[in-house]
C-alpha cells in the first residue's frame, strides 16, 4: 500500500518516515503480550467496579457491558482496564474491521495527526478528502452504477438523513418513506421513525412518515416474495406521488443478520421502478463485509441504485448519490465532515480494496472467514442440539441462535461469553441472535478455534 496515497507528499521526507516506522516498532513492543485471552487482574477489581460506577454516573445510563478499554489492543485481542484481555468479535459494533493496532490504520492515523487540524469540514478540506471522495465513487462504481457524487460525514445517521433531504428536495410534494419491516437506520428525531422499533421513539412526535414492507421470509420463501410486492403495491396505490423513495437494508444488521435473496430484491426493485419510486441502500453496517465491497454489487443492483449510505468499517460515513440527485446548495452541510485520521483510515480501507490486497468477489476473504465458522460451528451443533442454531448472515457478519432464540438466556449467554473472553452483541428480535462483526483481515485459524472453544464452554456452562 502507497502511503503517499492517504497523506499528502508536503510531509514526507526520510526523517519523517523513519520516525514513523520507529513509532511503528515501539507500538508493536506495547502491545506484544497481547495474544491471548486473559481473566481480569484480582488486584484491579474494586478500582475497575468504582470506575464503571463513575462511567454510568457521568454517561447516565449503565453501560452494556462492564467494558472500559485500556487503549491497548492487538489483532483481534483488546485490553480492558480490569486487565482481562478478550477476543474482539463486535469490533465496536462493526468499525474495526483491522481489529485492533494495525500497523497500516496506525500509519496512517500517524500521518493524519501531524495535519494541521483535528477535523476537516464545509470550509476546510483537504486534498486526502478529495482523494477520498474519488476512491469512494471509483469503488461504488466499478461494477456499472452511475453515481457522480460523495458527501462525507460523521455518522451513519447523519448520512441517512443526507439521504432522507436529498430524496424528499428532489420529489418536491412527497411526504412518505417506504422501508422494509425490522430495519434500523439511525437515532436522530426523523431516523426514529424509521427504524422499526416502537421504544426507540416512545414519546419522540412524529418527525417521518415511513411505510414498511415486510423483509424478505427465508422460510417461506415463494409467498414472502409476493406478498411483499403485493404490500409495497398496496402502499404505492394508497398514497400515489407521496413517496420520495425507499430505504433498503440488503443484509439486515441490527434486525438479526437477515439476508434478503436476489429474487426478492429483485420482485420489491420491479414495483419500484414501475412507480418510479428512487432506491436508495442503507449500507452503514454491510459495507465491505460482503462478497462485494457494496452489498448493491453483489445483488447486482449497480443500474437501479440512486443512493447508498456507508459508515462503521469505513470510519468516516457517506452519502453517495447519482447526478440527478444532485441537492440544491445550503441542503446538506457541516461543520464537521470527518477527522483527519478517520478519513485516512478510510484511504487506507479503500485504496486496499481497489489495489485488490483484501480480496472480493470469488475469491471474498470475508466469504472464506464465513465458510470456516460454518464449518467449525458444526461441531457446536453437534453436542448442543436444539441449542445452538446457525450460522446466519453473510461474510464477517455471522450470528447464531443459542437457547431457541430466547431473550432472557441468549442475554445471559453474550454476559457469560464476555466473562469467558469473547465480546458478541445482540441482535434480531424473537427470535433473538449472538452476532459477530469479526475483523476479516486479522482473524487466523488458530484464533477461530480458540472462539470455538470459548462457544462450547459457555454453553455447557449454562446448559
Ligand atoms: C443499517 C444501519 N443504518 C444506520 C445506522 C446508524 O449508524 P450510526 O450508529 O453510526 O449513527 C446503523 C448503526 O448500527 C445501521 O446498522
Amino acid at each position: 500500500m502507497n502511503r503517499n496515497a492517504c497523506f499528502p507528499s508536503v510531509y514526507m521526507g526520510q526523517d519523517l518516515e523513519e520516525s514513523v516506522e520507529n513509532l511503528l516498532k515501539i507500538r508493536e513492543r506495547l502491545v506484544l503480550d497481547l495474544n491471548a485471552v486473559h481473566p481480569p487482574k484480582e488486584e484491579l477489581r474494586t478500582s475497575y467496579k468504582e470506575m464503571l460506577d463513575r462511567c454510568s454516573s457521568a454517561r447516565g445510563g449503565n453501560l452494556y457491558f462492564p467494558y472500559l478499554g485500556t487503549g491497548r489492543g492487538s489483532g483481534p485481542f483488546v485490553e480492558l482496564a480490569d486487565g482481562s484481555v478478550k477476543y474482539d468479535l463486535i469490533c465496536g459494533i462493526g468499525p474495526h474491521f483491522f481489529g485492533h493496532s494495525h500497523p497500516g490504520i496506525t500509519k496512517a492515523m500517524v500521518y493524519s495527526s501531524l495535519m494541521n487540524t483535528v477535523m476537516q469540514g464545509n470550509l476546510q478540506q483537504n486534498v486526502d478528502t478529495l482523494d477520498l471522495l474519488e476512491d469512494f465513487l471509483l469503488l461504488a462504481n466499478c461494477k456499472g452504477a452511475s453515481f457522480g457524487h460523495c458527501f462525507l460525514t460523521t455518522t451513519g445517521a447523519m448520512a441517512n438523513e443526507n439521504a432522507i433531504k436529498i430524496l424528499f428536495q428532489k420529489s418536491s410534494g412527497a411526504e412518505r418513506l417506504l422501508a422494509f419491516s425490522g430495519c434500523f437506520s439511525g437515532r436522530t428525531m426523523a431516523l426514529s421513525f424509521m427504524t422499526d422499533k416502537a421504544n426507540y421513539r416512545k414519546g419522540l412526535p412524529r418527525a417521518l412518515m415511513v411505510d414498511y414492507v415486510p423483509f424478505f421470509d427465508f422460510a417461506n420463501q415463494e409467498n414472502s416474495i409476493q406478498r411483499s410486492a403485493q404490500i409495497l403495491e398496496e402502499h404505492l396505490n394508497r398514497y400515489p406521488g407521496e413517496y420520495a423513495g425507499m430505504c433498503m437494508e440488503l443484509v439486515q444488521g441490527e434486525g438479526g443478520f437477515y439476508k434478503a435473496s436476489k429474487e426478492f430484491i429483485d420482485s420489491i426493485v420491479t414495483v419500484l421502478q414501475r412507480h418510479k419510486i428512487p432506491i436508495w441502500v442503507d449500507e452503514i453496517q454491510t459495507f465491505a463485509r460482503t462478497r462485494e465491497p457494496f452489498a448493491f454489487q453483489m445483488f447486482q443492483l449497480d443500474s437501479v441504485v440512486d443512493l447508498v449510505t456507508v459508515g462503521k468499517v469505513s470510519q468516516v460515513c457517506a452519502t453517495l448519490f447519482t447526478a440527478e440527485f444532485k441537492p440544491k446548495p445550503g441542503l446538506i452541510s457541516q461543520t464537521f465532515t470527518g477527522s483527519g485520521s478517520a478519513i485516512s483510515t478510510c484511504s487506507y480501507l479503500l485504496k486496499n480494496i481497489l489495489q485488490g490486497s483484501i480480496p472480493y468477489g470469488e475469491t471474498s476473504l470475508n466469504m472464506e472467514i464465513h465458510r470456516k465458522f460454518v464449518d467449525k460451528f458444526q461441531g457446536i451443533k453437534s453436542e448442543f442440539e436444539a441449542d445452538f442454531e446457525g450460522p446466519y448472515g453473510i461474510g464477517s457478519m455471522i450470528s447464531f441462535t443459542v437457547f431457541q432464540g430466547d431473550l432472557v438466556k441468549t442475554k445471559l449467554f453474550i454476559h457469560r461469553l464476555f466473562e469467558n473472553g469473547v465480546i458478541s452483541f445482540i441482535a434480531g428480535e424473537n427470535p433473538y441472535r449472538v452476532r459477530f462483526l469479526v475483523p476479516s483481515p486479522v482473524l487466523e485459524d488458530w484464533h477461530i478455534d480458540e472462539i470455538i472453544d470459548l462457544l462450547k464452554k459457555t454453553l455447557r456452562e449454562l446448559s
